[in-house]
């Protein structure tokens, strides 16, 4: 774990000067998954794993940035050419660029980087990056933003810098997490509710299955979002209003999906059912009925398996062993699949007990150390002083 004084003594080191120190968390979603990208409500909490970003502003118009995980430093120029191929550090330069897009004259910048959300794992690690380095390279030439702009921003930086069709979600959390509340946001407006969550109540426990499929991963995110456009230009045809998946309900397409092809008809269910139980689980985590959240957190999973298929083994064979431990309200995979980790909702008294046997009996059946632990929910991008 970053400690922030241990980050400040090596970018002294490592750059000759004192830095400012920013933080911004990851995620987990708690329901409402592959929502944001068809306007529907999402229902995360921001954990309270961070990446912290240690930073000096210099006067050229160079960043100058070191990453801890990667143990690789890269320099450029903030007006300088798009690099061709995959790096970590396009999320560094993605965010530069969107910000001088969006007319924020930022200056140069040294960066140290330390990441503790794990990658690839569905926590955003990402969106964490992006969101705290945009936020530094803010404060480091003194500009404010409204948190949503900034989260657009992030956003505009991974689609059209990096590459990958994400929705809003990840870094509107980022941005505007709150400790002790999840957000319920409507991906639309983009309006942000917070509920509070009861953490002397209910914990959520984080179970990494240590495995990813990373190439599953980003293209067939991308091919959910292309057959979910298939939907809509289907129900188009009848109801032009209608805009996105958000604008239509399963009763009212059950009769003319019978018609389509299997794949379509699945994702089409799983989106717009999955829009129900946001709202009923907003209202039971407000009324602090967790039985019924776990129930319908439950739920999910299932239509994330079957309908819109982005599951994988290890994440079904974690959530079913979750479902043998004493304590559990709810379970399911969270963030875009295909492996990383799954939410569990967990009685606060049973929480650790819960971690560890779930733990071990992961390791039993598979051979592999998972990482589970208790989360709590933190408040977003901050400068720590
Ligand atoms: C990834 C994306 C988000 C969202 C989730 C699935 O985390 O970055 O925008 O679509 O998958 O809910």
């Amino acid at each position: 774990m970053t400690s922030p004084d241990a980050l400040r003594k090596a970018f002294t080191e490592m750059f000759g000067a004192a830095p400012r120190i920013f933080r911004a968390p990851g995620r987990v979603n708690l329901i409402g998954g592959h929502l944001d990208y068809n306007e529907g409500w999402v229902l995360p909490i921001a954990i309270d794993r961070s990446c912290f970003v240690a930073a000096k502003v210099r006067n050229d118009s160079c960043l100058r940035v070191h990453s801890v995980q990667m143990q690789e430093t890269f320099e450029c120029r903030l007006d300088g050419p798009r690099p061709r191929r995959h790096h970590w550090s396009n999320y560094v330069r993605g965010v530069a660029w969107a910000l001088r897009e969006a007319g924020q004259p930022i200056a140069g910048g040294d960066l140290l980087i330390s990441n503790d959300v794990p990658m690839g794992a569905g926590l955003s690690s990402s969106a964490a990056l992006e969101v705290s380095t945009a936020f530094a390279l803010l404060r480091l030439s003194a500009r404010e933003m409204d948190r949503v702009q900034l989260a657009r921003i992030c956003q505009r930086a991974e689609n059209e810098y990096v590459g990958m069709r994400c929705g809003i979600m990840d870094q509107l959390v980022a941005c505007c997490g709150r400790r002790a509340h999840a957000l319920l946001i409507d991906c639309r407006t983009l309006e942000i509710k917070p509920v509070p969550f009861d953490e002397s109540s209910v914990a959520v426990v984080v179970a990494n299955t240590m495995v990813k499929h990373a190439l599953a991963a980003s293209s067939e995110y991308n091919r959910r979002r292309t057959e979910c456009d298939d939907a809509v230009a289907r129900i188009r045809v009848l109801r032009s209003e209608v805009k996105t998946l958000r604008d239509v309900s399963w009763p009212e397409i059950e009769q003319l999906v019978s018609t389509w092809p299997e794949n379509i008809r699945r994702r089409a269910r799983h989106v717009t059912t999955e829009m129900l139980r946001v709202h009923a689980a907003a209202a039971a985590l407000r009324k602090g009925n967790f039985v019924e959240l776990g129930r319908l957190i439950s739920e999910a999973h299932v239509s994330l398996d079957n309908d819109y298929e982005v599951s994988s083994v290890e994440l079904n064979l974690m959530v079913a062993l979750a479902k043998q431990i004493p304590g559990l309200f709810g379970a399911r995979m969270t963030g875009a699949g295909f492996g990383g980790c799954t939410v569990n909702l967990v009685e606060v008294n049973d929480a650790a007990k819960f971690a560890g046997k779930l733990a071990k009996s992961y390791e039993e059946q598979t051979r592999i150390q998972p990482d589970v632990y208790v989360c709590r929910a933190s408040d977003g991008v901050e400068e720590i002083t």
